[in-house]
């Protein structure tokens, strides 16, 4: 059996980061990138959220997959090369190997560790298959390492994941995505407007799982610039920002609340 192998593109400096999360928590509507909820918990916990009833996004992607595998394959070609941008527990790209005829397959997250529970699991199941996990913000750069082989590669973005980007930043992604197939093709996943009824929901359900998974958001700042946010005084609030086109999550203070980081 092959053994995945991880490789950990050095992240920006803890200072970078620090002064990047503090710009965005004193901002006068504070604000911080999606990325930041996926430590090991957060990754989890978005794991979870994809077996909720509301979430549709996840079971509507597989049954496309399902109902238009030969199309997708017919339109991809051969992908012997498939690199998932934001790979997560990497169980949708798995559906995709034998339709592309996938020979190497590289799975790309910031949640690093996460990451290679995932990609170890992977390989018990596809023990021939060649597996390469690389820890990386893409959103600083989409530069991929040496050891993910020459092109062309097909490059796997489903979840509307695409969705976390500004239009501005989504633009420079994907031009940065095009470099990085080099010759090959990019398979994406977008989700599109539907009632609120349906959209809000999947961001916000009964069990509190999203909710769960958007709070552990100020633990992870906890570890990460020594803040002391109580949790308990903060409430997940979910909705569609028809203005934007988007699904906002924001965690609103149910009380008067101090927060206290070293040099803040
Ligand atoms: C919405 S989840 C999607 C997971 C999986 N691809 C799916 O569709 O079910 C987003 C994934 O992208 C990863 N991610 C988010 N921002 C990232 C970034 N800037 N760089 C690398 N990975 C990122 C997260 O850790 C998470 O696994």
């Amino acid at each position: 059996m092959n053994a995945p192998r991880l490789i950990q593109i050095a992240r920006d400096d803890p200072e970078a980061m620090r002064a990047e999360l503090i710009v965005g928590l004193t901002a006068p509507c504070a604000a911080l990138a999606p990325k930041y909820l996926y430590d090991a918990l957060g990754s989890r916990l978005f794991a979870a959220i994809t077996a909720l009833p509301e979430y549709y996004p996840t079971r509507t992607e597989a049954a496309i997959f399902r109902a238009h595998l030969g199309e997708i394959a017919a339109a991809v070609g051969p992908a012997s090369t498939l690199v998932d941008l934001g790979a997560g527990n990497c169980e949708k790209a798995a559906r995709l190997f034998d339709a592309l005829a996938v020979r190497r397959y590289v799975a790309v997250d910031i949640s690093a560790d996460y990451l290679k529970e995932s990609l170890d699991r992977l390989q018990y199941q596809h023990p021939a298959m060649e597996m390469l996990g690389v820890g990386l913000d893409f959103s600083q750069t989409l530069a991929l390492p040496v050891e993910v082989g020459p092109g062309p590669r097909t490059l796997f973005y489903p979840g509307s994941s695409i969705g976390n980007f500004t239009p501005a930043e989504a633009l420079d992604f994907l031009r940065q995505v095009h470099v990085a197939c080099e010759g090959g093709a990019l398979l994406i996943g977008v989700d599109l407007v539907k009632p609120v009824s349906v959209l809000e929901p999947a961001y916000d359900d009964a069990l509190q799982v999203t909710a769960a998974f958007n709070r552990n958001l100020l633990l992870h700042l906890n570890r990460l610039i020594g803040s002391d946010f109580d949790i308990a005084d903060w409430r997940h609030v979910a909705f569609f920002n028809a203005a934007a086109s988007r699904i906002e999550m924001h965690l609103e203070a149910v009380r008067d609340a101090m927060v206290r980081w070293p040099g803040g």
